[in-house]
This record gives structure tokens, C-alpha cells and sequence, in this order.
């Protein structure tokens, strides 16, 4: 149970580390927290900065999902405290100890804590997330549906993991009330829309 604390307090940690924060800072782009969405993610600094500086948000995102959740597996920790530990990461993006507890939607996050369930599993997630933003434009869409997908995937591939999946699921899901109403306005903005004023 130590060990479990630990990792849990771990995992808040890398996950409180805002990488949309630091990339923006260090490409000279404008802070992700207070223009387009508001959101210190991806998709964000995407629509402020182009791709190169996302795809360094959103690999960065992801390993801090991926590292605590892998190291806890091997440390043969079971699969509801490694959900735990997930949850724990995803509240480090969310709610950040360095970043003034303002944070981002934890879809990258969530994502790579549950890589390490199965390639499968990230592999179906990476095609619904992609297939939804090919057809609707819509980021945040694409990531409502698909991590409401997740628990359906998880418990096919391996069922053991569904809780706290659909633990992970619920709490991104939640995160996206603004996205959902200004989806449900017209007024979201799609990824390909390079403007940058959407509040
Ligand atoms: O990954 C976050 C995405 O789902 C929504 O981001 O900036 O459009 O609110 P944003």
C-alpha cells in the first residue's frame, strides 16, 4: 500500500507537468490557458502554434500517462490500483500542482495510461479518434466518443481493466462540458480552423 501511495503521488506529479505550458513558452507562442479554447492541450496549441509544437505537447501528454502506469505494472501492482494510479495522472493534467491547479482535458493523458493495457486497445482507440476527426473536425468529438468507446474495447481485449477504463472514460468525459455546449451551439472549432478566437 506504500508502494501504492507512492506511485499514486508519482503520477500526479508527471502529470501535473503542463506541457502545452512549457512548449508554447519555449516556441514564443501564445499561453494555450488564456487564448482559443482556453485549453493547455494539443489541440490548442495546434490551433496557436501549428503542428510541430503539438506534436511535442501530445507526445509529451501521453508519457506522463504511459511512464507511471508502466512502471506500477511492473512493479506488479494490480489492475484496479494501476486505474487508480491512471486517474491519478490524469488529475495532475487536470487540476496541475505546478500550474496553479489550471489545467487541461487529460485526453493524451488518458490515453497513455491505457497504452499499456495492449497495443490493441491503443491501437482501435487511435483509429476511432482519427476516423471521428476525419469526419467531423471536432477534437473534442472525436475524443468524447472514442473515450466513451474505451470501457466497450477494454472489455473485449482485456476485461479485467474495464473499471477503471470506464473510471478514466468518466472523468474525461466530464472535463468536456464546454466542449458538448459549444458543440451543441455550432460554435466549436474544427481542426483544420485555423481561427483563434473561440470563448
Ligand atoms: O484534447 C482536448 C480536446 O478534446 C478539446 O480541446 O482546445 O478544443 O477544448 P479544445
Amino acid at each position: 500500500t506504500l508502494l501504492i501511495g507512492f506511485m499514486m503521488l508519482a503520477a500526479y506529479l508527471c502529470g501535473s507537468i503542463s506541457s502545452a505550458v512549457l512548449v508554447s513558452k519555449l516556441f514564443r507562442l501564445p499561453d494555450p490557458r488564456l487564448h482559443g479554447s482556453g485549453n493547455p492541450g494539443a489541440t490548442n496549441v495546434l490551433r496557436l502554434g501549428g503542428k510541430l509544437p503539438a506534436v511535442l505537447v501530445l507526445v509529451f501528454d501521453v508519457l506522463k500517462g504511459t511512464v507511471p502506469v508502466w512502471g506500477s505494472y511492473f512493479l506488479q501492482i494490480e489492475p484496479l490500483y494501476l486505474g487508480l494510479i491512471a486517474i491519478c495522472a490524469c488529475l495532475g493534467h487536470i487540476f496541475p500542482l505546478f500550474f496553479g491547479f489550471k489545467g487541461g482535458k487529460a485526453v493524451a493523458t488518458a490515453f497513455g495510461t491505457m497504452m499499456p493495457i495492449g497495443l490493441d486497445l491503443a491501437g482501435l482507440l487511435i483509429a476511432s479518434w482519427i476516423l471521428l476527426v476525419a469526419l467531423t473536425g471536432y477534437s473534442s468529438l472525436a475524443a468524447i466518443v472514442t473515450v466513451g468507446l474505451a470501457p466497450l474495447f477494454t472489455w473485449f481485449i482485456k476485461p479485467l481493466y474495464t473499471l477503471p477504463v470506464l473510471m478514466l472514460s468518466i472523468l474525461i468525459i466530464l472535463r468536456h462540458r464546454e466542449n458538448v455546449v459549444r458543440l451543441w451551439r455550432g460554435k466549436e472549432s474544427k481542426v483544420w480552423d485555423k481561427s483563434k478566437r473561440i470563448r
